[in-house]
């Protein structure tokens, strides 16, 4: 049968997806890597139906061999007499462990059949929790930033595993980047924190991110227009009101009927959306 690899989101368990859900559901187990994954996983699974594994917390490439070779032969025969599926935090093809497991049992167990559901990752959901918009065609890397380490080179970057807030947030301020941090963003579990003072996410906490831009980067969108235009038209309201109050009924009352006096503003953003070349062709 098969192994599903289940992508579980950030950690709020209504942000799994419906088909994440329904597999939840339907297997006959369901492991997980971690204690926040487990959390998760449970409530959408009864806890009868939740497998065990045990993973050291150590880098020692020989333990972590032999706790992925022991999970693999674990999984295997459920895999193989059943369905079942392995958890992870985000989306498992994104800085997961499912890779680990993936690939062992690709080396010792290839009859397994396996299946990923993606789930929503940090590296988008950082964006919506950061209130951060990445638009079309803007560029965005994804690096590792643990132990205050601090990538630098495209403009806009997403770092993952920051373990000193402060330590990177001085390196990218002097290589000239504005630093946003986020730690355990959409989660229940632990404080979600959003904020630009390391020191307030000073204290070493796994989940946590920093999203860098560098500073100056030329941010004007053909939609900047609109912001002059609103101030524009509140001008022109108030003072339509203020002349109606002074007894000069007309103009108020088309202000009134949501009418637009004129087609200028529209002229006007028309022929600067050309200017720039912002106009797709049937716009026009
Ligand atoms: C091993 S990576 C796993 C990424 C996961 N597979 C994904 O797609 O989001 C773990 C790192 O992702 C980031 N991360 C994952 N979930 C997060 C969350 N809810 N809030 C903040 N950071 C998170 C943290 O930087 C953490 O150290």
């Amino acid at each position: 049968m098969t192994l599903y690899g289940v992508g579980l989101g950030p950690g709020d368990a209504d942000l799994v997806s419906v088909r994440g859900k329904r597999v939840l559901e339907s297997v006959d187990v369901v492991y997980s890597p971690g204690r926040l994954s487990r959390a998760v996983a449970t409530e959408h699974v009864s806890a009868a139906r939740l497998g065990d594994l045990d993973f050291p917390m150590t880098r020692d490439e020989d333990a972590l061999r032999e706790a992925w070779r022991e999970a693999a032969e674990a999984i295997a025969p459920a895999a193989r007499d059943g369905d079942a599926a392995f958890v992870t935090l985000g989306d498992p093809n994104v800085y997961s462990t499912f890779g680990h497991l993936r690939r062992t049992l690709d080396a010792f167990h290839p009859d397994v059949d396996v299946e990923v559901v993606p789930g929503i990752s940090a590296m988008t959901a950082f964006a919506t929790a950061l209130d951060v918009e990445i638009e079309a065609g803007a560029g965005l890397a994804l690096r590792e930033a643990a132990g205050g380490a601090a990538p630098t080179g495209p403009d806009r970057l997403v770092l993952f595993k920051v373990t000193d807030a402060p330590e990177t947030a001085r390196k990218l301020d002097a290589a000239g980047y504005d630093v946003t941090f986020g730690r355990r963003l959409f989660m229940d579990a632990g404080e979600t924190a959003v904020t630009t003072d390391p020191e307030a996410v000073a204290d070493r906490d796994y989940y946590t991110l920093a999203y860098a831009e560098r500073r100056g980067l030329d941010t004007s969108r053909a939609t900047d227009a609109f912001a002059d235009e609103a101030v524009e038209s509140e001008t022109v309201e108030s003072e339509t009101a203020e002349s109606a109050v002074d007894g000069d009924g007309e103009p108020a009352d088309a202000a009134a009927d949501g009418a637009v006096p004129d087609g200028g503003s529209n002229a006007v953003e028309y022929a600067e959306a050309e200017e720039h070349g912002d106009l797709p062709g049937g716009a026009r």
